[in-house]
């Protein structure tokens, strides 16, 4: 396929084309160019098996030389009220000397059709740059933040009602995809799919690809240990889990380690609580580095003081409506609303226009309406701003507020924002 659209006249004879499995030492070859990685061959090989091949795409250049590559998962994913179908973007990469030929935004838009034809009506990522996805239309939907612990941080006690039930039993293991891998996919597919769902949850779709997030490769440094898990099971079932590692350190004759948790999951309370007073508590450490977070996470309601500790904001997930209607419909809504959007998205035409959201708690229709114009309507929005507000964890008032939403009905955004809002703060991290 050439390309459409405005890249065609920097991208010249260059084709998106799909890639196979045969060209797998060429899509290793790009990625550890792109990614400045150089991962042994048996980790190479499982990242290969861990692309869903039928939609890696690439882009070839005249002479057949593959220039940039991308790939997705697909994802069943939380919304507010339910859940969605969505392409996962993933493995994006240019080689570095052909950057700004628009191979990004030829694979972006290609994507988006693979979307389309699958009924994906979001497409979601994680950025690498924060810059990079706004002007595709992907809006940041969750954002969080990483703690820096002292060890021995202070928890309040967990309140006794929060203890009921079997008692928590811990463990402290080398982790393997052999041992843990469908322990860790148990406890996230509760996680991901029972009463405390979070929008954009995400987990592994495949063996291969649990076992690269299992046994991730060992980062430099002399003294990094292997990977560890630490499991909660009450009454002989898993309740939670954290990957972690310490780095050993010693200065001066003492324990100075770093603890750093890559993720964490816990079903319960008490499980939780359990989790990261051990972790917390580790001896031979004096930091401790948590994953990214939720503000609504419990962390934040047993800390005694976390003010005083490193806080790292951080963007979350970036979400782009691909199909407006199918997307608005999967969700519920926090109250009734019945407004008039106009909505524009300068690469996905089916999405702009005029649009009737009527919607609520319990169902939700969502219709173009060819003969109004903008100034019939009550909201005008961009789609990045539609994909901000998506999973109820951005309000609209703020967008509102910054000048990147309109309103010609007084306290019609208060409304949008208002019936938006999920219960829960979206994923901020994906497990995949
Ligand atoms: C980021 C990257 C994928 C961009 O690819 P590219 O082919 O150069 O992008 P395109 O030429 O299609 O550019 C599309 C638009 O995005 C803009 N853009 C691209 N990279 C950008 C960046 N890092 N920051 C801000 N804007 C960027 C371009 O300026 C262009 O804007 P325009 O349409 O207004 O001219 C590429 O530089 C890369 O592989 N970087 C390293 C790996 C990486 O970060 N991948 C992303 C993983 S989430």
């Amino acid at each position: 396929m050439s390309f459409l659209n405005g890249g065609a006249d920097r991208t010249g004879q260059a084709e998106v084309v799909r890639l196979t499995p045969e060209r797998g030492a060429e899509i290793i070859e790009l990625d550890q160019i792109v990614w400045a990685a150089s991962p042994t061959a048996e980790r190479a090989r499982l990242s290969i098996e861990a692309l869903d091949m039928s939609r890696t795409i690439g882009v070839e250049e005249p002479g057949g030389r593959l220039a940039a590559i991308a790939s997705a998962w697909a994802f069943d994913t939380p919304v507010p009220g339910g859940r969605v179908d969505a392409g996962g973007l993933t493995w994006v990469g240019v080689r570095p000397e052909c950057r700004r030929r628009g191979y990004l935004r030829a694979l972006v838009e290609r994507h988006w059709a693979d979307c389309r034809e699958r009924g994906e009506a979001v497409s979601m990522l994680f950025s690498s740059q924060l810059p990079i996805y706004g002007r595709f239309g992907y809006g940041t939907a969750s954002s969080g933040v990483g703690l820096t612990l002292p060890k021995g941080a202070s928890l309040r006690p967990l309140p006794e009602s929060a203890k009921a039930g079997p008692a928590v039993d811990l463990r402290f293991e080398t982790v393997s995809f052999e041992a843990h891998g469908a322990l860790v996919d148990a406890i996230e597919q509760q996680a991901g799919y029972g009463p405390a769902r979070r929008p954009g949850w995400t987990a592994c779709t495949t063996s291969a690809a649990w076992r690269l997030m299992l046994e991730d490769e060992k980062p430099a440094g002399p003294r990094l240990e292997a990977g560890r898990i630490a499991i909660s099971e009450r009454a002989g079932l898993p309740t939670g889990y954290a990957l972690v590692r310490r780095d050993g350190n010693w200065e001066s004759g003492n324990p100075a380690g770093t603890l750093t948790i890559r993720a964490f999951q816990a079903l319960d309370p008490a499980s939780g609580y359990a989790l990261w007073d051990l972790l917390v508590n580790m001896d031979l450490n004096t930091k401790v580095i948590t994953p990214l977070l939720t503000l609504d996470d419990p962390l934040f309601g047993w800390l005694e003081d976390w003010r005083s500790q490193s806080v790292t904001l951080r963007d979350g997930l970036h979400v782009r409506l691909v199909d407006l209607p199918a997307a608005l419909t999967a969700r519920r809504y926090a109250l009734p609303i019945d407004l008039r959007l106009a909505v524009t998205d300068r690469l996905v035409s089916e999405n702009a226009g005029v649009w009737v959201l009527q919607a609520g708690p319990d169902a939700a229709t969502c219709r173009r309406v060819a003969d109004l114009d903008e100034s019939e309507t009550d909201v005008s929005l961009d789609i990045r701003q539609l994909g901000a507000i998506y999973l109820g964890g951005i309000g609209a008032l703020g967008l509102m507020d910054a000048g990147l939403i309109h309103e010609r009905t007084p306290g019609a955004v208060e409304f949008l924002s208002r019936a938006f809002r999920g219960a829960r703060d979206p994923a901020v991290w994906p497990v995949f």
